[in-house]
């Protein structure tokens, strides 16, 4: 009988152990059996986990260690059931099943850079689709699934795209951010190793959408599992005629390679990305021109996260109102959760918009790692605010969340217990803009150091009361005078923590 072993080979599950494993199974195949490293399907807190295929059935087992694959392998198969490490499927596991998957639909189901498996799962119909449009009405789809960018400022992914197709230029760009510095988050990893063509299918797409026939994917150095698979993917489909001058034999080009950052997170916001590309130190320009009209080598180019151009091939695929159909309000399709921290089931989870962040991180994330009350959740990235109880039930939704003051971001949550000192996390916020600041603007560059300094004064109780309020003109300079996000949402953090954990920057702040 064949069999199938499943063991994923990304960075999260390989750091948890899967290649040890992966070897030790190796070492012990009988005829007919193989592994197979396929990608995660991002349930991190069951990792390494293992699928064995026999008989059209798989099932799950995990976290596996050595040991336990030992006593299994020792085991007749017709027993592994009773092991105690078995799952049985993952589909029916209560976590997977509260999610609806569209861009993670294939993560883990196989090998990613198997091509035919790719094409077996609706691979590259987005694009064949998109091959019998004419640009404006791949432009029209993108636009009426309501798709917003999913790299933090969630601007409509359609209107980008228009500005670019309109504007008129001898050479057009496709830029893909995967530079994913936001603390919590992975998703833009985990999609580049599970299903790395679905991304080439998105950037091909927009490719056609505006009329550009170079596009560039912005990884971040610290991806080197990824840029693996990217590299190999790339090959793959250049060779299968998906990339090159000729793209599904349409006559169309469209010609992509793979950039590597070196470690800046401001090399995240566009427009210090496209210097970075250029060569250059990744200082953010002033906008406008915006990039969508002078970008890369000061051509119109499309700059969009990975998710927003993974998204792209579904939408294309299924067709716009199928897309749009999930989600609530002005926030349409799926959101890819990044559940991180002191977090019992950490990973990645796609839930259509609309449900609370009450119900992601006590239901289905099970409450903090610890077993202690859930303090504060961060969500947005470093540059998010620290959300109390009772801001936990709002919607996930772009315009419920900037109503509380916060913000979704790329979708990353961070679980902090009511072991957490709020001041170190509102000092950890300012330190971290001090370090990563590009130090074009003044607010951001002096007034981020300036900001660590006043609150080590208010932790010292040194005339706590005038310093908070030092500290918040501070923040309110950094808001409104600073050039781009970086200094600009700084704040965030460290109000959203001066305002909701008084308690934790001075005894007497009931003073102040
Ligand atoms: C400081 C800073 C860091 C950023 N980092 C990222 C990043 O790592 N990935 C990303 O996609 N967008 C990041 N952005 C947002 C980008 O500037 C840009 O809005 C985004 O890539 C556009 O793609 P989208 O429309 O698909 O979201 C960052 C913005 C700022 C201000
Ligand atoms: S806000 Fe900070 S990162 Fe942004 S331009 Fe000014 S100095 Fe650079």
């Amino acid at each position: 009988m064949t069999r199938r072993y499943f063991l994923p080979a990304d960075t999260t599950a390989g750091a948890l152990g899967a290649d040890a494993l992966a070897e030790q199974l190796q070492g012990a195949l009988h005829e007919g059996e193989t592994v197979v490293r396929n990608g995660s399907r991002g349930a991190f807190w069951l990792e390494p986990l293992l699928e064995v295929e026999e008989g059209g059935e798989r099932i799950a087992f995990g976290p596996l260690d050595g040991r336990q694959l030992g006593e299994l392998l020792a085991t007749d198969y017709t027993q592994w059931r009773e092991h105690e490490s078995c799952l049985g499927s993952v589909a029916q596991l209560p976590w997977f099943k509260a999610q609806t998957r569209l861009t993670f639909k294939r993560a883990g189901i196989d090998d990613p850079l198997c091509l035919d498996g790719y094409l077996a799962q609706q691979g590259f119909e987005g694009l064949e689709h998109a091959l019998h449009l004419a640009p404006e009405d791949i432009v029209e789809e993108v636009l009426r699934s309501g798709l917003r960018g999913r790299g933090g400022a969630a601007f409509p992914a359609g209107i980008k795209w228009r500005t670019v197709a309109e504007a008129s230029a001898e050479q057009k760009y496709i830029v893909c951010n995967a530079d994913e510095g936001d603390s919590g988050t992975f998703a833009d990893r985990l999609l580049m190793e599970a299903d790395p063509y679905q991304l080439i299918e998105g950037m091909a797409i927009a490719g056609l959408a505006v009329g550009a026939t170079r596009g560039y994917i912005y990884l971040r150095s610290e991806y080197p599992r990824t840029w693996e698979v990217l590299h190999r993917a790339i090959g793959k489909a250049e060779a299968a005629g998906y990339l090159g001058d000729n793209i599904g034999n349409s006559n169309r080009a469209f010609h992509l390679e793979l950039r590597i950052g070196a470690g800046a997170y401001i090399c995240g916001e566009e427009t210090a990305m496209l210097e970075s590309l250029e060569g250059k130190r990744g200082m953010v320009r002033a906008k406008p021109p915006l990039p969508a009209l002078e970008g890369l080598f000061g051509q119109p180019t499309v700059v969009n996260n990975v998710l927003t151009l993974a998204a792209v091939s579904t939408v294309l695929a299924d067709g716009a109102e199928a897309y749009a159909a999930l989600g609530m309000e002005r926030s349409k399709g799926t959101l890819c959760l990044q559940l991180a921290g002191n977090i019992k089931r950490g990973g990645l989870l796609e839930v259509p918009f609309g449900m609370s962040v009450r119900e992601v991180v006590e239901q289905l994330g099970g409450g903090t790692r610890s077993g202690r009350p859930i303090k504060a959740i961060q969500a947005g990235g470093p540059l998010g605010a620290y959300l109390p109880e009772s801001a936990w039930d709002t919607p996930l939704d772009y315009e419920a969340f900037a109503g509380i003051g916060g913000m979704l971001g790329h979708g990353g949550l961070v679980v902090f217990d009511d072991t957490a000192d709020m001041a170190a996390q509102a000092r950890f916020a300012m330190a971290f803009c001090a370090e990563e600041s590009c130090g074009k603007c003044t607010p951001c560059r002096v007034g981020s150091t300036r900001g660590v300094e006043v609150i080590d004064k208010i932790i010292a109780r040194e005339d706590p009361a005038a310093n908070m309020t030092l500290l918040e003109d501070l923040c309110d300079t950094m808001e409104h005078a600073s050039l781009c996000a970086m200094g600009g949402l700084t704040p965030h953090p460290v109000r959203s923590a001066m305002t909701y954990f008084p308690e934790d920057f001075c005894k007497d702040v009931g003073e102040v």
